[in-house]
């Protein structure tokens, strides 16, 4: 009898010793704010705010739409994640997990290269992230200016398109030719200004020059394909990723004329002209910058940065459409499938894999809720939520402690979850949305497949549905329906803590006091009658 308590507590102490984690250590103080914007000029490269002196609007009218918002190519670029690549707090403080974990050198070189790429290429590659986060050199400046303007429009048409050219392979010129969408533009004042000649190249409007970036695949592992997907879908090749983040119309949606530089006076204006809102569905690391300004020093002004998440919420709303069908009673019970439709030109999300939606479904009756999914809990977790485990897709919820999760999930070696690219082995799920007209060919099929997701035969091209079953509702119930997104988890936030750097000390405390809140994609109503 005894041995066997002693054999039971030895197993216990055993599978406990396996779960436990390494007692961590102290948490580090947090990283000191980084250096604001400063002006750089190198034999490639000039920092953004030299193209401001002519493509940022003044007090003027130039470079305004007719309602007076500021349309300049500085003016809506500057307030976008592309700008705050490097300056991200969410970023940064995944690279210094990756380097703790790895070989610096390797990570330096992997992680700068979109997200700081003018640094990245005025070095050969070689900036280092303490140059990046401190440093006083052109190349660190200019790393820390982001997807910057002199580096975008020297992307040159050489291999575009091809593998070599993903995962951060653009070529840039040695010739400080400028690429842009207009014939015979005025070159003097920008030769004279910054020593770049203004060149027509119609590659720039064309999904190609993103895929350069927006294709990240990291030791074989595909983190990031929305290239691949856009190419798959029934929007290539009509319609490019410009047609949708670099519109060429207003917000009132009327076409865009306009002078594209405000200096020399008098120019005459340009039609197509495009907004550079680059928007995506970020408004929380927006939000987030623009609440610790005083340690980001992105240097752009508040009511820019507000406008900006205003409008990337405005852009999550035009996401998505939903429907519901087959409402129908079942004996004291109902059932209804609500259908998610991809209004975007890759799947729904889509990017960084910590990107989420779901739907929240309340139904009411007399004032009282008889069924609810897909809430947060006071921890700002969902159902399910498994820090352990991949989550599985769902074609149906039939009780209140079940919700389907649409994302993508990256598992190490041990097919555990990961969030770090440079732990991944695989893509252990993903069960996005697809965009209208999915066919991949070739290398793509195996890039962008779905997996995890079994006998959903509503997951088609374009739109998935889920049927939802009700076991007892009243009469004339009320059914509220809500698409929601979430940038990335309150899970992954404490699980980044863990990380015990200056910049993870420093994301943490910035995403705690300010967690990110699921934000409203679409919404639905109606009534089983
Ligand atoms: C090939 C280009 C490329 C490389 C290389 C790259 N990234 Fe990114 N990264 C991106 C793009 C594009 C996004 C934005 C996707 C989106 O918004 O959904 C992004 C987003 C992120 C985000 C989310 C930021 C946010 O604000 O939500 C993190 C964190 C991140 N990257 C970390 C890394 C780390 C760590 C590395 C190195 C292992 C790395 N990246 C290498 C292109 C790249
Ligand atoms: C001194 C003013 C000035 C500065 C500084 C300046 N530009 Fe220009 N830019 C112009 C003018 C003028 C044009 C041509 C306008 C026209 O012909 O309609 C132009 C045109 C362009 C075009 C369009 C080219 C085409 O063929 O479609 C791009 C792109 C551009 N500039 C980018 C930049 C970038 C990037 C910087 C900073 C590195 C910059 N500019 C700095 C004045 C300037
Ligand atoms: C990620 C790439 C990217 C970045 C970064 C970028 N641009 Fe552009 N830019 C474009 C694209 C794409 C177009 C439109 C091309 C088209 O529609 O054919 C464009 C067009 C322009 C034009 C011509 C105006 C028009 O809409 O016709 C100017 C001027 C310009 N950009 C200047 C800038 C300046 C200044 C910055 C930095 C604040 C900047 N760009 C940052 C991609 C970029
Ligand atoms: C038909 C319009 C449309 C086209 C075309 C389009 N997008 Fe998007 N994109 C959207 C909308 C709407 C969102 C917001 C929903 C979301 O975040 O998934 C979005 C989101 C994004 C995001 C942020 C994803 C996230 O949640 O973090 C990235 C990055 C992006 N798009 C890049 C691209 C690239 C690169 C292309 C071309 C290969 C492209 N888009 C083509 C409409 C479009
Ligand atoms: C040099 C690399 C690079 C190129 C080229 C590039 N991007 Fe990006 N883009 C990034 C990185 C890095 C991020 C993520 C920054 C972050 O969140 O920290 C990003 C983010 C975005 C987002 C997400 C913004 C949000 O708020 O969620 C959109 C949309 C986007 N890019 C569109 C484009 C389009 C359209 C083009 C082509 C005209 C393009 N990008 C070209 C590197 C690039």
């Amino acid at each position: 009898m005894r041995r066997h308590v002693a054999l039971a507590l030895l197993l216990v102490a055993l599978v406990a010793g396996c779960d436990e984690e390494e007692p961590l250590p102290p948490r580090p103080p947090p990283q000191a704010a980084l250096p604001p914007p400063s002006a750089a000029t190198t034999d490639t490269f000039a920092d953004s705010g030299q193209c401001a002196q002519c493509h940022l609007a003044d007090a003027g009218p130039v470079l305004r739409d007719p309602a007076g918002h500021d349309i300049s190519p500085v003016g809506t670029w500057r307030a976008s994640m592309m700008s705050l690549a490097a300056r991200d707090p969410f970023y940064l403080a995944v690279v210094s997990e990756e380097r703790q974990e790895g070989d610096a050198k390797q990570v330096d070189s992997t992680c700068l290269r979109c997200h700081a790429p003018a640094g990245h290429v005025e070095t050969s590659g070689a900036l280092t992230f303490e140059e990046l986060l401190t440093g006083k050199s052109p190349a660190a400046v200019l790393g820390r200016d982001g997807v910057t303007c002199a580096l975008c429009h020297q992307i040159k048409s050489d291999r575009l398109g091809t593998e070599t050219s993903f995962t951060g392979g653009f070529v840039i010129g040695p010739d400080r030719a400028i690429y842009g969408p207009h014939n015979s533009v005025v070159t003097e004042p920008m030769q004279f200004f910054v020593n770049f000649t203004p060149t027509f190249a119609s590659h720039m409007g064309r999904s190609e020059v993103c895929a350069t970036c927006h294709t990240v695949i990291v030791k074989g592992v595909v983190e990031q394909a929305t290239y691949l997907e856009w190419r798959s879908s029934s929007l290539s090749p009509g319609k490019p990723c410009q047609w949708c983040h670099v519109p060429q119309v207003d917000e009132a949606q009327n076409a865009l004329s306009e002078p594209i530089s405000k200096f020399p006076a008098g120019l005459a204006a340009r039609t197509p002209y495009g907004r550079h809102e680059f928007m995506g569905g970020n408004a929380y690391l927006l939000r987030l910058v623009a609440e610790n300004e005083a340690w980001v020093q992105s240097g752009i002004p508040a009511a820019d940065l507000q406008r900006a998440i205003g409008a990337a919420e405005a852009h999550l709303r035009s996401a998505a459409k939903l429907t519901a069908v087959g409402v129908e009673r079942k004996g004291g019970g109902a059932a209804f499938r609500i259908i998610v439709e991809n209004q975007t030109g890759h799947k729904l999300p889509t990017g960084y894999p910590s990107r989420r939606m779901w739907l929240h479904v309340v139904v009411r009756a007399n004032g009282k809720v008889v069924f609810e999914s897909g809430a947060l809990d006071r921890a700002g977790r969902l159902a399910g939520d498994d820090d352990g485990r991949v989550r599985k897709h769902l074609d149906v919820v039939s009780s209140q402690d079940r919700v389907q999760v649409w994302g993508a999930t990256l598992v190490d070696a041990d097919d555990r979850p990961t969030h770090r690219a440079l732990a991944a082995r695989r893509v252990g799920r993903d069960d996005r949305i697809l965009p209208a007209g999915f066919a991949p060919t070739g290398m793509d099929v195996t890039r962008t497949a779905t997996i995890g997701v079994f006998s959903d035969p509503d997951f088609q091209p374009g739109s998935d549905g889920v049927g939802f079953t009700l076991g007892s509702v009243p009469v004339d119930a009320e059914v509220e329906v809500t698409l929601l997104y979430q940038t990335l988890t309150r899970d992954l936030i404490e699980k980044i803590d863990r990380g015990r750097t200056p910049l993870t000390t420093q994301f943490v405390d910035m995403a705690r006091a300010s967690p990110p809140e699921p934000v409203t994609m679409a919404e639905l109503r109606f009534t089983i009658p």
